[in-house]
């Protein structure tokens, strides 16, 4: 293990460098939101999958984590983190097993849209003499898991009320549709959309005698909204954690809210409005991003990163820019979460003061 660097000039590149202080911002807006909109902040650590950072998120307030997959609950549970909602359909006796073995050391709920994942979920549970808490998945737009109705949702939670081991205590939803808005205008309708379809089934759950008491939605654009959605009790966004170059688009503050950002240098000037960078797809990926291009530079927004291939980023100069061999940049990537994904660790500064290396231990954990 190499030691870490003091300063930024230091550190080689290309490297994920995260800006402490944006970062502590970043956390802080979220979880005052939450507490504003009187709703619980479960963080979706898919974004960061760093265990540093999940503990950060719960020193501000949030009530837990989320997570996709089961490998990243993993992680964060052996680093002391206690109260984890896997926002994924778990199918298989293998992964049924860790579930378990999960739900025996922390608080656990899991989220099921079908019959089939639910009898999965209460085998296993039997098996382990557990009961394992569960939240139905409403499809509320993106058109990606869930149930496709209030009907079907009340007719699987009242099928499930015989199964052994499983516990309904919810329902959630997440309309990443946000992402594809317009405009702030469209964001807010469907955060209320969302809102109020998976209200309303919660409500007639509990009109029968069911237990939905936990109401959960939200990306990061509809979660700021949360005040708007009455009868929700939890939001779970992720990126807002690092913001990138999409949630900028999409009116998610600017870039100096973004606190990831990967340094880069420029390895060869081809022609006068030419450069190209130490990092392609390898680090920055192929997300695209409603803005083109595939990601902004840090003070030099006119810099168009026009194509990466895997090892080199092109990028496309205005005149008069003084850009040499050797100069190092910071890139805005388009989407944090799959950026901080190809990286072992992120480096933690302050101004030019590296103050930590992080790893990112739940990093590549698809399983
Ligand atoms: C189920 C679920 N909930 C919450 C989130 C967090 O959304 P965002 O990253 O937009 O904040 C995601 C992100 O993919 C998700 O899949």
């Amino acid at each position: 293990v190499t030691a870490v660097p003091r300063c930024v000039s230091q550190i080689d590149t290309p490297a994920a460098i995260v800006d402490a202080d944006v970062l502590e911002q970043n956390i802080g807006r979220m979880a005052h939101l939450a507490t504003k909109a009187g709703v619980d902040l479960r963080p979706h650590v898919k974004t960061h999958k760093i265990p540093e950072i999940a503990h950060l998120q719960l020193e501000a307030g949030a009530r837990g984590i989320t997570v996709a997959k089961l490998g990243e609950a993993e992680v964060m549970v052996e680093s002391g983190v206690d109260d984890i909602f896997v926002a994924y359909p778990i199918v298989g006796e293998t992964k049924l097993d860790r579930l378990c073995r999960l739900a025996d050391l922390v608080e656990v709920r899991v989220a099921a849209d079908s019959w089939a994942v639910l009898e999965g979920i209460s085998a296993a549970a039997v098996r382990h003499r557990l009961r394992i808490r569960v939240r139905l998945e409403l499809d509320t737009g993106m058109g990606r898991c869930g149930l496709q109705s209030t009907e079907q949702a009340v007719e699987l939670a009242l099928r499930m009320s015989d199964l052994p081991g499983v516990e309904l205590c919810g329902v959630m939803g997440f309309s990443g549709q946000s992402y594809a808005a317009a405009n702030s205008g469209e964001i807010v309708e469907i955060a209320r959309a969302e809102g109020a379809q998976v209200e309303e089934t919660a409500h007639r759950l509990r009109e029968l005698g069911l237990d939905a008491a936990e109401v959960s939605v939200g990306s990061t654009p509809t979660s700021q909204y949360a005040s708007l959605m009455a009868g929700v009790t939890e939001i779970r966004p992720g990126t807002y954690v690092f913001s990138d170059r999409t949630m900028v688009g999409l009116g998610w503050g600017d870039f100096d809210d973004c606190a990831l950002s990967v340094l880069t240098t420029v390895v060869s000037r081809p022609t006068p409005n030419r450069a190209v960078l130490d990092v392609g797809s390898k680090g920055l990926t192929n997300d695209p991003s409603p803005m083109q291009g595939f990601g902004t530079v840090q003070d030099n927004p006119d810099i168009k990163l026009s194509f990466l291939s895997e090892e080199h980023g092109v990028a496309w100069l205005p005149d008069g820019v003084r850009i040499q061999v050797g100069s190092r940049l910071r890139v805005i990537p388009n989407h944090a979460c799959g950026t901080v994904n190809m990286f072992d660790h992120v480096y933690v500064v302050r101004g030019d003061n590296v103050l930590d290396r992080w790893d990112v231990a739940a990093r590549g954990r698809m399983q």
